[in-house]
């Protein structure tokens, strides 16, 4: 049975530090089994103390500014990431596209700049909607994943995770899911993007993750017949019990080799 990675993206949550430790502590009760890679993706302000805390459980950021130092009021770069521990961070949320005025050029400068510094990376991409023609939510994402991998060396697939996430599945937007079978004809056309950018080997060290309104009732169905391996978690992932929930399943999916 393969590992699936269960991606926590709490995104402005929760409030207090009190609470973080709360859902660090519960992320790190059921994070890095044989069967399960746990990330918490948690806001720059809490880092520090995720290190503290995780030991099985991986670190991540929501964001990451494609400098490493200068006038950059606000910003936060690849290395002081890595230097609090982080080693993974999302890059091109849907949310940071449309609050942030993010860009596929923005996308892929953070990309680079990520990778380089020994980061790795959850890139997301969805499409806005699935009305009209299906063709378009292709090209659209497959326009997504080339913008910004553009110039990427083969040797850093190893570090890169898509996670496909349709912008109208978000929960945060009174998303409904996607089914896991048209997840996974998305998912076998991000894979074909993949490998016909890095070639047939690159490619199959690329994780594909699902995202979207996944939760511990669906998650079982996304990873054994969505063709993912993984899922990045946004509203599920704020609550313990939900988020050690959607763990428990993840680690008892069949998911074939
Ligand atoms: P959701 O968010 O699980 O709340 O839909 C997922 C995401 O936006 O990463």
């Amino acid at each position: 049975m393969k590992q699936s990675l269960i991606v926590a993206n709490w995104k402005l949550n929760p409030p207090s530090l009190k609470e973080a430790r709360a859902l660090f502590l519960a992320a790190e009760s059921v994070g890095g089994s044989a069967r399960v890679s746990v990330v918490v993706a948690a806001p720059f302000v809490y880092l520090a103390e995720g290190k503290t805390l995780l030991k099985r459980t991986r670190l991540g950021a929501q964001d990451v500014f494609w400098e490493e130092r200068g006038a950059y009021t606000g910003a936060v770069g690849p290395q002081m990431l890595k230097g609090v521990g982080a080693s993974y961070v999302i890059i091109g949320h849907s949310e940071r596209r449309e609050h942030f005025g993010e860009t596929n050029e923005v996308v892929h400068a953070k990309v680079k700049a990520a990778l380089t510094a020994g980061l790795r990376i959850i890139l997301c991409v969805g499409e806005k909607s699935r009305d009209g023609d299906p063709t378009e939510a292709a090209a659209f994402i497959k326009e997504e994943v080339v913008a910004a991998l553009r110039g990427t060396p083969k040797k850093y697939a190893p570090h890169i995770t898509i996670a496909y996430e349709p912008i109208w599945a978000i929960s945060g937007i009174g998303g409904v899911p996607d089914t896991p079978a048209s997840t996974r004809e998305m998912a076998i056309f991000i894979r074909k993007t993949i490998f016909d950018f890095f070639g047939a080997r690159a490619a199959r060290s690329v994780a594909v993750l699902y995202g979207g309104s996944a939760n511990p009732k669906n998650a079982r169905a996304f990873l054994e017949e969505g063709g993912v391996d993984g899922l990045l978690v946004g509203h599920a992932s704020i609550s313990a019990a939900s988020f050690t929930a959607v763990v428990h399943v993840a680690a008892r999916a069949r998911r074939m080799p």
